[in-house]
């Protein structure tokens, strides 16, 4: 079942152009229509006047970027909560909120309890991004569409992530397009952005090789930084995630700006730091972050893509990623943090499919 591949987690990152291709096989056959989503999809899109999206984990991390998306390309008020903490507050109802949950397994206790919690309180609407047919959460959402990634073993997400990020994606295109926020110009440019990016994660994974190299570096540290802002805040988050769960390197991701209100205190030269910095309109705010830690001894490793002006220097490394892919960009840059993970991983010698204390699907609270 493996094939060439060492573990089911290399293989998974592998399949994503695949993966990718099959999930917005959708949009690109049959356009940016509600009923993509469900017969009586339209109707609903018609009458809500804000989101709420409920997930854990690495779903949740894709709920965050769908919340950038979701309000500059739909014009949608979204908010984005941790399925287990939702479930246990007093929350005000509001039956024209959307509800989404996100969840690969569609198992996850925590979110199936989080979306009863909402429909106890009147939420009637809600819609589910799964990526196994039938599973708890589909049914028992008014609206499904099922991520096409195939079976995913590796307990650490990667195909599941990106494929949750296209539906969502394709969401938000759907739902500007629906409330007359997109003309047929913006509409073509998002379709061919989608149909490009298949060619860009491959261009993304032909990067292994320099990642790796970089994750040997990983594996003698016990700690790292994240750093990303805006839309790449979250692709900081999920690297994070990744480092630790496989390797068991602590890790953590900050929103670069917040770098000086606390966790600047830890920057020395012993601590790595992957910055996710392409060329977007917050690249001057964060190359500006990045001498705050230069001048604190923090090595940097930057992801940065081909249109942005860096240059490597002393404690800078580099690798760029493909040409700037606009919207696009966070999906673009999940995998050499996914790659990086899985060097670093397999540097420590860390049961990578199967990191300890955790399961793949999380039906416990
Ligand atoms: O099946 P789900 O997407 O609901 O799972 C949610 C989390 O348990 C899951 O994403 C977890 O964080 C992964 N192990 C991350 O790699």
């Amino acid at each position: 079942e493996l094939g060439l591949y060492s573990h089911f987690m290399q293989k998974e990152i592998h399949e994503q152009p695949q993966a990718v291709a099959a999930t917005a096989e959708v949009f690109l056959d049959g356009g940016f229509v509600p009923e993509n989503f469900g017969s009586n999809a339209r109707e609903v899109f018609q009458s809500i006047n804000s989101i709420k999206i409920l997930a854990c984990g690495t779903s949740y991390y894709a709920a965050l970027t769908a919340k950038y998306w979701l309000e500059s390309i739909a014009k949608i008020p979204t908010d984005v909560e941790i399925a287990s903490e939702y479930r246990y507050r007093d929350v005000i109802a509001d039956p024209q909120q959307l509800v989404i949950t996100i969840s690969q397994s569609g198992e996850t206790l925590d979110t199936m309890e989080a979306l009863k919690y909402a429909q106890s309180l009147g939420h009637c609407h809600s819609l589910s991004v799964c990526n196994v047919m039938e599973s708890a959460l589909p049914r028992a959402s008014s609206l499904v569409l099922y991520t096409r990634a195939g079976a995913e073993i590796g307990v650490a997400s990667t195909k599941a992530f990106t494929t949750q990020l296209v539906v969502l994606f394709g969401l938000a295109v759907t739902l500007g397009k629906l409330r007359g926020h997109i003309d047929a110009e913006r509409e073509h440019a998002h379709t061919e952005a989608l149909r490009q990016l298949p060619g860009s994660i491959q261009h993304a994974l032909n990067l292994e090789p320099q990642v790796a190299a970089w994750a040997q570096k990983f594996a003698q540290k016990s700690s790292a930084l994240f750093l990303g802002r805006g839309i790449h805040y979250p692709i900081a988050l999920e690297g994070a995630l990744k480092l630790k769960e496989i390797t068991y390197i602590h890790a953590e991701a900050y929103p670069a700006g917040e770098l000086k209100h606390g966790p600047l205190a830890l920057v020395d030269e012993n601590m790595p730091i992957v910055v996710i910095a392409p060329n977007d309109a917050l690249l001057d705010k964060v190359k500006a972050n990045m001498q705050e830690v230069g001048a604190r001894g923090g090595e940097l490793f930057v992801f940065t893509d081909l249109d942005s002006h860096f240059e490597a220097a002393q404690g800078v490394h580099l690798i760029r990623t493909p040409r700037h892919t606009g919207a696009l960009s966070p999906i673009i840059h999940s995998i050499p943090v996914q790659l990086l993970a899985y060097h670093a991983a397999l540097a420590r010698g860390t049961d990578v499919d199967k990191p300890r204390n955790l399961a793949k699907s999380v039906t416990v609270e």
